[in-house]
């Protein structure tokens, strides 16, 4: 994968579902067509087959559970997700935590399928734990500044450091990204310069009057 790179987690907003999924899927296609900036979106599991359908963008999965096909009624099955178009897999969200043996699995799962991980973090020390299972990416984010507008490379700026220090650290091929709080031009350059290969945001483009504009000004200083 490319980096610098853009992850839009669409989460579970009316402006990023259905109709509106496509449409900003679209909005991300063509700013990262313009900006030469890669650009990946995270929409909602019954968004995916069409979008992967309508659009090249890379496609993650929000989430993937650590089941085997069969009996396993109202979950996100890795192979399923993998014919409906996705590239990788965010896991471990904030919003959706989940166990180690867990987290391993779902790694180990999309190695063999050839598709790449998201881990998600929410401080230094599960960076470091993160990185051990060997993901291609670890990104970082406190809990705390998630949906807050307040962002993470202002507000904990040693966590994104402290993170990019322990993750290389363990295997320098980790991309490490960071999130909360994440939505302007200077929040993503910030990011890059604290050492981080891109960032993982939602709220600050998902809920901007003008998603486009929002996202040419995200990536207008790297
Ligand atoms: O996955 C990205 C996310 O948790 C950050 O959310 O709304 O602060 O950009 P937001």
């Amino acid at each position: 994968v490319k980096t610098p790179i853009v992850i839009l987690n669409f989460k579970t907003y009316l402006e990023s579902s259905g109709e509106k999924a496509l449409e900003l899927a679209k909005t991300l296609e063509s700013v990262s067509y313009e900006s030469g900036i890669t650009m990946a979106v995270a929409p909602q599991t019954a968004d995916i087959f069409r979008i992967n359908d309508e659009t090249n963008i890379p496609i993650l999965a929000q989430h993937i559970d650590p089941i085997s096909p069969g009996g396993h009624t109202g979950s996100n099955l890795l192979e399923c997700l993998v014919e409906a178009g996705i590239n990788g897999t965010l896991i471990n969200h904030s919003e959706i935590q989940m166990k180690l043996a867990d987290i391993d699995k779902i790694i180990k799962g999309s190695k063999s399928r050839d598709i790449f991980s998201v881990v998600c973090t929410n401080n230094i020390e599960s960076s470091r734990a993160a990185a051990t299972l060997n993901p291609e990416f670890v990104a970082v984010e406190p809990p705390e500044l998630i949906g807050s507008g307040v962002p993470v490379s202002q507000a904990e700026p040693e966590v994104v450091e402290g993170t990019v220090n322990e993750v290389k650290r363990i295997n320098k091929n980790i991309d490490v990204l960071c999130g909360a709080g994440i939505s302007t031009g200077d929040d993503m350059e910030a990011a890059i310069e604290l050492g981080a290969s891109g960032v993982l945001l939602a709220s600050g483009i998902v809920l901007a009057k003008d998603p486009k504009e929002a996202l040419l000004d995200l990536v207008s200083k790297v």
